[in-house]
């Protein structure tokens, strides 16, 4: 009976979806299965609106940088010498004032909504689709961390524990997430009372300036000192390991690749207290699907987990693994063809652009695997290079990728999709988790014997069942890894204990 109910409740859910075949064609455009763009219409005011709104966004010109980049050790410790010095005052507040700089910080960053989708556009080829939302997980961020200030002077007060901030916490985000991961990092030391910089990462400083900004106008408009988060544009030579090496540094924050939360260790191994680093790394997620799912539903999310923001997230599906008659499913294959094909690539400029630019050229491993075929394995939908600029390939899936293969166990980080097979769920899960890391995971099924079955088996720090695997929220589904996917303490991005773990504890003395 429950199986049937949640059924009706998935078809409920999809019926007004429409599939490739039965949605009526009012454009050339194919649409799939709740994949891609929002249906507009002209005649909704509220969507013409903000379609109008979004199009001012990308029409404007990208912003002049205003931090210089630093090319000397000494410019480097004058920033983390002022950061310090503003960071005692910032460590003697009350929680109730921590909290209350970043419920303004997130009222000003939603206040630059417009000015981040600029940026991200111009600097990391993100479509509004996927910008939006990442604005959106910036302030929710900030008011997440401040709610957790809040908890832990609670959780001191009532324990007898007395907690003490890290110090100066080191935030290196990536490119790909360049507003909400940067944003999560500093709110998180800042409301655990620790003074914090930001080193942006080279392709997007624009998004971080204006983040920066934001938190700035936030920490003045409540009379702090500014430099409480300072911003160091280094290249990533001599003068980046001198920051991230430093000595004042207590604690780093990385979002990257395994590799290099791996040499961040090494070059802060002789560090008072240890290294410190705490980072989110590598992925190489793979969704299931068993005969039982909504084929439409898993369908589209599979496209959307594989190719939202061209692939280019830790959290993507690089792989489906095909259970048992799925694999043989002439409607399943015939829909993710369709849905893959119908993607609009383009750059994000377009409005109607579904898919847009990768990073830089494609290059090395992933420019193989946009290219080439290992043994045994064919293209369902084969990539193509769109333009001379080599950023621009339309998505590509190759089935018949084997066990133990390169495309099984390598993360691509681009808008390629491998297809698996699997006899059984049991072995699905066992491909899925042969992998070395552990970030994201996908189940479609409609049957809660499998369900329960998946959850108690994948390696996965977000598991997701009938849905996609990206797009984390803040608070419902907190964001981190198992194996290869996280360096450090490990709690979950904008979830319990974040802002706990950058500080430590100690019972405090109570004479009798
Ligand atoms: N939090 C992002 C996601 O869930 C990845 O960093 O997609």
């Amino acid at each position: 009976a429950v199986m049937a109910e949640q059924e009706a409740r998935f078809r409920a859910s999809v019926a007004d979806r429409g599939t490739v075949s039965d949605q009526p064609r009012r454009t050339r455009e194919r649409r799939p299965a709740g994949a891609g763009f929002a249906n507009t219409t002209d005649s909704d005011p509220a969507v013409a609106s903000s379609r109008d709104w979004a199009m001012t966004a990308l029409e404007a010109a990208p912003r002049e940088l205003t931090s210089p980049e630093l090319t000397s050790i000494a410019q480097v410790d004058d920033v983390v010498t002022r950061a310090r010095r503003a960071g005692a005052t910032w460590a003697g507040l009350p929680a109730a004032e921590r909290a209350a700089v970043l419920r303004t910080a997130a009222d000003a960053i939603e206040a630059r909504r417009g000015d981040l989708l600029t940026q991200m556009a111009h600097e990391g080829g993100k479509t509004v689709a996927e910008a939006d939302p990442e604005v959106s997980e910036a302030v929710d961020f900030a008011r997440y961390y401040a709610d957790s200030a809040l908890e832990l002077e609670a959780l001191s007060g009532a324990e007898g524990l007395a907690f003490t901030p890290t110090g100066l916490v080191l935030v290196t985000p990536p490119w790909n997430f360049p507003v909400a991961i940067p944003a999560g990092g500093v709110l998180a030391a800042l409301a655990a009372g620790s003074p914090a910089i930001i080193k942006p990462a080279p392709a997007v400083p624009g998004c971080t300036e204006v983040i920066v900004e934001a938190i700035h106008a936030a920490l003045v408009d409540h009379g702090y000192d500014r430099d409480v988060l300072g911003v160091v544009r280094v290249a990533e030579d001599e003068v980046g390991r001198h920051l991230v090496a430093h000595p004042q540094v207590e604690t780093v924050i990385l979002t990257g690749a395994w590799e290099t939360a791996r040499m961040f260790t090494q070059w802060r191994a002789d560090h008072d207290g240890g290294p410190g680093v705490f980072a989110e790394t590598s992925g190489k997620n793979a969704l299931i699907v068993t005969p039982s799912a909504d084929y439409d539903l898993a369908v589209a999310d599979v496209v959307r987990s594989a190719f939202g923001h061209a692939g280019q997230k830790c959290s993507a599906a690089s792989l489906v693994i095909l259970v048992g008659s799925v694999a043989g499913s002439e409607r399943f294959r015939r829909h993710l063809i369709d849905a893959v094909a119908s993607m609009r690539v383009g750059w994000p400029e377009e409005l109607g652009t579904t898919m847009g630019p990768i990073i830089e050229p494609a290059q090395g491993k992933l420019l193989d695997a946009l290219t080439r075929l290992e043994p045994g394995e064919t293209w369902m939908v084969q990539p193509r290079q769109l333009d001379p600029s080599g950023r621009l390939w339309s998505p590509g899936v190759k089935e018949g990728v084997w066990p133990g293969s390169p495309f099984h166990l390598t993360e691509y980080f681009g808008p390629v999709l491998g297809v698996m097979t699997a006899r059984t769920l049991d072995e699905a899960i066992e491909l899925a988790n042969a992998v070395p890391y552990g970030l994201t995971g996908g189940l479609h099924s409609l049957d809660e014997d499998e369900i329960a079955r998946w959850e108690s088996r994948i390696e996965v720090g977000n598991g997701y069942v009938n849905r996609h695997t990206t797009g984390a929220i803040v608070r419902r589904q907190s964001f981190g890894g198992w194996k290869r996917s996280t360096v450090g303490p490990g709690a979950k991005a904008g979830g319990p204990n974040y802002v706990a773990q950058l500080g430590s504890w100690i019972q405090e003395h109570r004479p009798e």
